[in-house]
């Protein structure tokens, strides 16, 4: 403590810098105005939506997950001044433009049909009686232009329409389930949940079994491995990071099929 210092004083000291005071920009950085739920803020111009609103003082409790562009929690819908568009885009991968007026949509509330997938066929029929809607699609293709992901949302709902589940599946791989699609259907179809039972079927009953996969797992259940499993449990620490050192590794680049362990005992 500092001397002939009231304890309170430093107390409120030491909170305002453990709570996060906004960081001091380095000199030169520069800022840009944006717009967050209609109020106007400065923010460094290299920052992510995200993060802007962060170093402006929002504290994300819902509408950010994993950060990394794959969840799909942190939709955010904005407009640029002077453009009449709406711009679709992942808070946490979109880098702040000057003048953007944004807000959040972090869920929003589609229908979503509740069914058990090991009870239902993996036909056109099912997806049909489950989600009947499918048939109000007007190809306006709005949902692929909201879609952050790019992927082709309408292609799949016109595949689904046609009965291809296979197709709808591949073509819907890529989306993380943010929900734009559905927020400006006029058709009011839930795209994202749909595709998802598309996948659901596809994985479960369409897509060809890994053969080698299915021989692998026959032979973990026949014991093929357990000898060789009891003899690493035995090892201590110094005999485990031998074996590891002096692992037989394949050599960098090496084409596919070219290279082979010498020791094949368990391939
Ligand atoms: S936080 Fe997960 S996609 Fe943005």
């Amino acid at each position: 403590m500092a001397e002939g210092r009231p304890m309170q004083a430093q107390q409120t000291q030491e909170m305002k810098v453990a709570t996060g005071d906004r960081p001091i920009l380095p000199e030169g950085a520069r800022t840009v105005p944006i717009y967050i739920m209609g109020k106007r803020y400065e923010v460094p111009e290299t920052l992510t939506i995200m993060k802007a609103m962060e170093y402006v003082g929002y504290k994300f409790v819902r509408g950010a997950g994993c950060r990394g562009g794959i969840c799909g929690a942190c939709s955010t819908v904005y407009r640029k001044a002077g453009d009449y568009k709406l711009h679709f885009g992942l808070a946490c991968q979109t880098v702040v433009e000057p003048n953007m007026y944004l807000t959040q949509i972090p869920f929003y509330p589609a229908n979503r049909a509740v069914y058990d997938i090991e009870e239902i066929e993996p036909t056109a029929d099912s997806v049909y009686e489950l989600y009947p809607e499918l048939f109000r699609c007007v190809a306006c293709n709005n949902c692929t232009k909201a879609c952050p992901m790019g992927v082709e949302v309408l292609d799949y709902i016109s595949a689904l329409k046609q009965g291809d589940i296979a197709r709808a599946a591949q073509l819907s791989f890529d989306c993380i389930q943010c929900g734009l699609c559905a927020s400006r259907c006029m058709g009011e179809l839930p795209q994202y949940h749909i595709a998802q039972l598309a996948r659901r079927l596809y994985g479960k009953y369409i897509q060809p079994r890994a053969e080698h996969l299915k021989k692998r797992v026959e032979e973990i259940l026949s014991g093929k491995y357990d000898a060789m499993l009891e003899e690493v449990q035995r090892m201590n620490r110094e005999e485990l990071e031998k074996l590891y050192e002096e692992r037989e590794r394949e050599p960098d680049l090496t084409p596919p099929g070219a290279w082979m362990p010498k020791d094949i005992r368990y391939l």
